[in-house]
């Protein structure tokens, strides 16, 4: 894409197309205080910065997040939602020729000026702004770099610097993990006294406390170009570390569910964050996730072979069929399969699975795995399918139709996370009827409830290997019950897992987080 190299100032590319889209914006009413003539819509501005989100980019929850909570909003007519993402090169051609070129401008970026191409793409009632910079975001994959510091750095700035271009000051600027967490320090650093920012607030909501962006305190000024002044903000333990500026500089911070927002206060989940989470623990708030139920649903999912209703689950018995039949596994309709779609990562219990999946792998079960992750654990996992052949299915790969396939051709699908913020897989799965077993973690704990109580799943406490063999041993005995299990399956599948709750939860954050 443009890359020119132009010095100088904000530069805007007078393409007829570029003029003709900033009018427009630029003609949209917008919520102005001082005007009185003018017919006001009072919408509620919220901008989005965010490094991936689905259907572009996606590697993770966030995607589905950044993919979903936006558009739940936005059906909502007092809502202006719009988002702000990298155009990496992984974004797919066929999304790429409908974005519209906007114009370009120049970001700021300690002693640097860098280049900042500005498309723009509505999709489902959601403007997406993409910043193409093809030095930052020509690169396999979104992340992992030695200059991610840097990368983010200019996609954070440029979220603040493209507002004036695309004539879109938001009330709330809702900033999502350490890749975005530069957004809401410079806008309470770098742009302070600046007026058209004054009124935004900011909002950081943590994914994944794990991931914090650490650097040196070396490259303050020079990398992130933030003075000196501001390295009380920034700094913690030594080092720079972007999501505890972030919680220093927000209105409000958040997170994806209310138990890990309590967890996260506590030295076992907080991964160092712990005082600092303590001591803005007034800013606090956890809302749990919803997903897009539009997209997840056993009825309409063209990912499937044959689709079914909760009011008819027979064809969940053809998809299961179709399953094993791919996954080279004896094709079996009274067999359970136990399935799990993870990163292959410890925080996700997989010590616990490798703990007693022989003892798993003793019962007449079929045990299906996708994903990718650490080395060992794709090796322990290749190795177990071999020692099980015709038991066990091991793919490792990040494969979104096979995933959906693997949901709805699954029985059980278990998720025994040490730590979960929020996880989506166990409200995913419960879309296909397929019924979640977890470890009461995070969102994990808010989400299902143990089925001994009248619960969507069954759920056990500790980390201890043998409680989850327990529980996995309950499910495998009531599965043999078809009434009893249908009637689960009926319970699971009509769990409520929109974002219709949350997104309501979400408009309340944002009033609080204006109010200030
Ligand atoms: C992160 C968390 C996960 C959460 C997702 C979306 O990936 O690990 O638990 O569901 O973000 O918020």
């Amino acid at each position: 894409m443009n890359n020119d190299e132009v010095k100088g100032k904000k530069t805007k590319t007078k393409s007829k197309s570029a003029v003709e889209v900033v009018e427009k914006s630029a003609k949209k009413p917008t919520r102005t205080k001082k005007t009185s003539q003018i017919t006001v819509v009072n919408k509620k501005k919220i901008l989005y910065v965010a490094s991936e989100s689905a259907p572009f980019i996606a590697t993770g929850g966030l995607a589905e997040v950044i993919g979903s909570l936006p558009k739940a909003l936005a059906i909502d007519p007092a809502y202006d939602v719009r988002v702000v993402l990298p155009l990496y090169s992984g974004i797919k051609a066929e999304w790429r020729r409908k974005f519209a070129f906007l114009g370009n401008i120049y970001v700021p970026l300690g002693w640097r000026n860098q280049y900042c191409g500005i498309f723009s793409y509505e999709y489902e009632g959601v403007t997406f702004y993409f910043i193409d910079n093809e030095y930052y975001f020509k690169r396999n994959g979104c992340y992992g770099y030695y200059d991610d510091g840097e990368r983010f750095a200019f996609f954070s700035r440029s979220a603040l610097e493209i507002m004036p271009f695309i004539g879109f000051y938001p009330d709330v600027l809702h900033c999502h993990d350490w890749q975005a967490a530069l957004s809401a320090i410079y806008l309470k650093t770098l742009y302070k006294d600046k007026n058209e920012y004054q009124n935004i607030r900011a909002l950081f909501t943590i994914h994944n406390i794990e991931y914090q962006g650490k650097y040196s305190l070396d490259i303050l000024g020079d990398l992130f170009g933030l003075p000196e002044e501001t390295k009380g903000l920034v700094e913690y333990d030594g080092c720079i570390n972007l999501m505890k500026g972030a919680i220093e500089c927000s209105e409000r911070f958040s997170t994806v569910s209310p138990t890990y927002a309590q967890e996260i206060k506590s030295e076992r989940f907080a991964h160092g964050l712990q005082e600092i989470i303590r001591r803005n623990d007034f800013k606090l708030t956890g809302i749990l996730n919803g997903i897009d139920v539009v997209s997840y649903d056993s009825q309409t999912d063209k990912a499937l072979v044959a689709n079914y209703s909760v009011n008819d689950l027979s064809n969940k018995v053809i998809c299961k069929a179709e399953m094993q039949k791919m996954l080279q596994l004896p094709v079996r309709a009274d067999v359970p399969v136990i399935s799990m779609i993870t990163r292959l990562v410890s925080h996700k219990g997989l010590e616990l699975v490798k703990s007693v999946i022989e003892s798993i792998l003793a019962e007449d079960v079929q045990f299906v795995l996708l994903g990718t992750g650490d080395t060992a654990y794709e090796e322990f996992f290749k190795d177990l399918a071999k020692r099980y052949e015709g038991k066990t299915s091991v793919n490792i790969a990040f494969n979104g139709a096979l995933s959906r396939q693997i949901y709805a051709g699954s029985d059980i699908f278990l998720m025994p996370s040490i730590s979960e913020p929020c996880g989506l897989s166990q409200m995913i799965c419960s879309r296909y009827a397929t019924v979640p077993v977890v470890r009461e973690t995070g969102g994990l704990y808010d989400s299902i409830k143990p089925f001994g109580a009248g619960g969507n799943g069954f759920t056990f406490a500790s980390t201890n290997p043998y409680d989850m063999l327990y529980v996995i041993h309950e499910a495998l005995d009531t599965y043999k019950n078809k009434e009893v299990w249908t009637n689960l399956m009926k319970k699971v599948a009509t769990t409520d897992f929109s974002w219709l709750k949350s997104a309501e939860e979400y408009k309340k954050l944002y009033e609080t987080t204006t109010a200030y």
